[in-house]
């Protein structure tokens, strides 16, 4: 797993297949352990992912680890963490139907080698890179689970940066609402063996 892994890394560190090459600091591959139980897909590396090489290592990251942390979940023991896309969009945009075209591969791979038995989509770019396009928008989707790739279950979730931008706890509140799909996420994790 570890090795077929690192391949896939090698080739991603030299890839050029899109414009975001020309930009780039670092690759952002991947964070956590890889392992066949829970994966989490982002949406594209931002600033700190950018200079660091890793996933979720900025504000959303720091909140991430938190939510996952309420259920007694880390990325250092129980999560692989990657994106949809590799490398940082320029000011943070929305990556171009190109550059997903592009980096689809990568990501393809990282879920056939591990084939996770739960997938978390973060956000809605991650959400239309994996959800057909009727599926609907990520406010409606959030807190199902949809049939994912080699048997798995895939689960949307809010992106952290909402959260951000969210912050009441109340009933019905993105943070509200984050919490039961974390719960039910971390149910559902405990009956894997
Ligand atoms: N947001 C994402 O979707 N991914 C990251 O790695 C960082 C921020």
């Amino acid at each position: 797993m570890y090795e077929e892994l690192e391949k896939i890394k090698k080739e991603c560190m030299s890839c050029n297949k899109c414009s975001l090459s020309k930009t780039r600091t670092n690759i952002v591959f991947s964070d956590g352990v890889a392992n066949n139980k829970l994966m989490l897909i982002g949406e594209a590396p931002g600033y700190w992912e950018d200079q660091k090489g890793l996933p979720f290592v900025g504000k959303a990251g720091q909140l991430l680890d938190k939510i996952f942390g309420c259920v007694g979940l880390s990325r250092e023991k129980d999560v692989y963490i990657c994106n949809t896309i590799k490398c940082r969009p320029p000011e943070n945009r929305d990556p171009l139907p190109e550059e997903k075209a592009a980096c689809k591969k990568y990501l393809e791979a990282q879920i056939g080698i591990l084939k996770p038995k739960i997938i978390m989509i973060c956000g809605k770019v991650a959400l239309n890179s994996l959800l057909p396009d009727n599926a609907g928008s990520i406010t409606k989707v959030r807190g199902r689970w949809f049939d994912g790739p080699f048997n798995s279950k895939m689960m949307p979730i809010f992106h952290p940066s909402y959260l951000l931008r969210n912050d009441s706890r109340e009933k019905g509140s993105p943070k509200w609402l984050m919490w039961q799909d974390i719960k039910e996420i971390k149910r559902v994790y405990d009956t894997l063996n």
